[in-house]
């Protein structure tokens, strides 16, 4: 038995342990976010993967460099080979020969929430991930972070406590009385072409306070003020994804609001499972109360993705296929495997698509690659099938 006494954890001591983390943390930034170490996306693309992503053969792609319609490719200064083409260009690609997968202005922009009380799920990861996956796709994509902990903001390369001021760049100052009248003052460009972010630090946690605040003194609904901001700036984006904090709160709720379509990551373990199914029965009568002040919204899909799960623990094959048979249609087929990659790449403030070589193995990269593509193509699908300018071609596709 241990025998060392316990003892109870004062304040101070507490104050030591977060100084401490604080360090460790701030360690870890001033690594990935040092002066002249901006975030920058270096993938390149031969001529080959460019051509399966513009959806043109590679010989169409030559004729357009040699006839003028696209720029003669780079080549590296000294040994005179193509370098490759970066995200941008293969964008510009698509837009030489009308292959941008971008919504008809009359569908309605997807505003996904990546949604559970539960923290630690892989909400940030999911959002982050599929950002990327959508941006890779050519889609224009604007990620809201709603978390005063701003996993997305420091991933997209943001140090929360430097790079952004809580007065002036979150979501913050939209929502306090007086505030400005729409979201693009937030809107920032990322080094990741075709993403939009609007970034949060740990002052965004005051909003919780301004809404209780408003709600008691102006006698108004405020919990629409976040989908009447994303509204001033939708027409810009395809897609919109919320990382919302891990808990019931006026933000959280405020995103469940915001969204017309919900994705659940849950961990198929016991307790995961447990609060999961807490969480949809929590938001349901939650959102069915607030339907009744502020009108009720509905979602074009909800869907629970099974997260770090691990084929090797019987326990996790054993609730995933509960959750199979309980959510039976609300489950999508997609899995995001539990991955040392993800993990890697996460502890260096980095995503699995932004890698140019594997964190961990080649095959674990890959593997890794093959479960967030599966993930990202079904919400794709998914979204495509809310815009009627692309039912055509899901016909064409075999999936409509
Ligand atoms: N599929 C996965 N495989 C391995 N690690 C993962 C996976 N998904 C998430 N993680 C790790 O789990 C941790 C929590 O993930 P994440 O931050 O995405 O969760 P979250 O739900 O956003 O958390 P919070 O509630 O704190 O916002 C991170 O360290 C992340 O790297
Ligand atoms: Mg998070």
């Amino acid at each position: 038995m241990d025998t060392q006494v316990l003892y109870p954890v004062a304040l101070p001591e507490l104050e030591a342990l977060s100084a401490r983390a604080a360090t460790v943390i701030g360690r870890l930034r001033d690594r990935v976010y040092a002066p002249g170490t901006e975030k920058t996306l270096d993938l390149r693309f031969n001529v080959r993967s460019a051509a399966e992503m513009v959806g043109r053969s590679e010989k169409l792609i030559r004729d357009a460099e040699a006839d003028g319609r696209l720029p003669e490719p780079a080549k590296d200064d000294e040994t005179g080979r193509r370098t490759g083409y970066s995200l941008a260009q293969v964008n510009r690609m698509r837009e030489v020969f009308g292959t941008l997968p971008i919504r008809a202005e009359t569908d309605v922009p997807a505003v996904v929430a990546v949604q559970n009380f539960k923290g630690g799920v892989g909400k940030s990861t999911v959002v982050t991930h599929l950002a990327q996956f959508f941006a890779l796709k050519g889609y224009r994509v604007c990620v809201i972070d709603c978390d005063s902990q701003a996993s997305s903001t420091a991933i997209f390369g943001l140090n929360p406590d430097v790079d952004v001021d809580e007065d002036e760049d979150t979501l913050y100052p939209f929502f306090r009385h007086g505030g400005p009248p729409t979201l693009h003052y937030a809107l920032r460009a990322t080094y990741w072409p075709g993403i939009a972010l609007i970034p949060a630090n740990l002052g965004l946690y005051d909003a919780e306070y301004e809404f209780a605040a408003r709600m008691a003194r102006e006698q108004t609904f405020v919990l629409d003020k976040l989908r009447s901001g994303i509204e001033t700036i939708a027409d810009q984006f395809d897609i919109v994804l919320l990382d919302p904090p891990p808990a019931l709160g006026m933000l959280s709720l405020s995103v469940l609001r915001a969204a017309n379509a919900l994705i659940v990551p849950a961990p198929p373990n016991n307790i995961d499972f447990a609060s999961t199914a807490h969480f949809l029965k929590m938001m349901s009568a939650t959102l069915n109360e607030i339907s009744e002040v502020g009108g009720a919204r509905s979602f074009s899909f909800v869907k629970v993705l099974a997260t770090k799960m691990n084929d090797n623990k019987s326990a996790h094959v054993a609730i995933k296929r509960m959750m199979d048979a309980v959510f039976a249609r609300d489950m999508m087929e997609a899995v995001l495997k539990d991955s040392a990659e993800i993990d890697n790449a996460t502890a260096n403030l980095r995503t699995v698509y932004e890698l140019t070589g594997p964190a961990t193995r080649s095959e674990t990269h890959k593997r890794c690659r093959a479960y967030l593509d599966s993930v990202g193509r079904e919400v794709e699908t998914l979204i495509r099938k809310t815009w009627p300018s692309h039912h055509a071609d899901l016909r064409k596709e075999g999936i409509l």
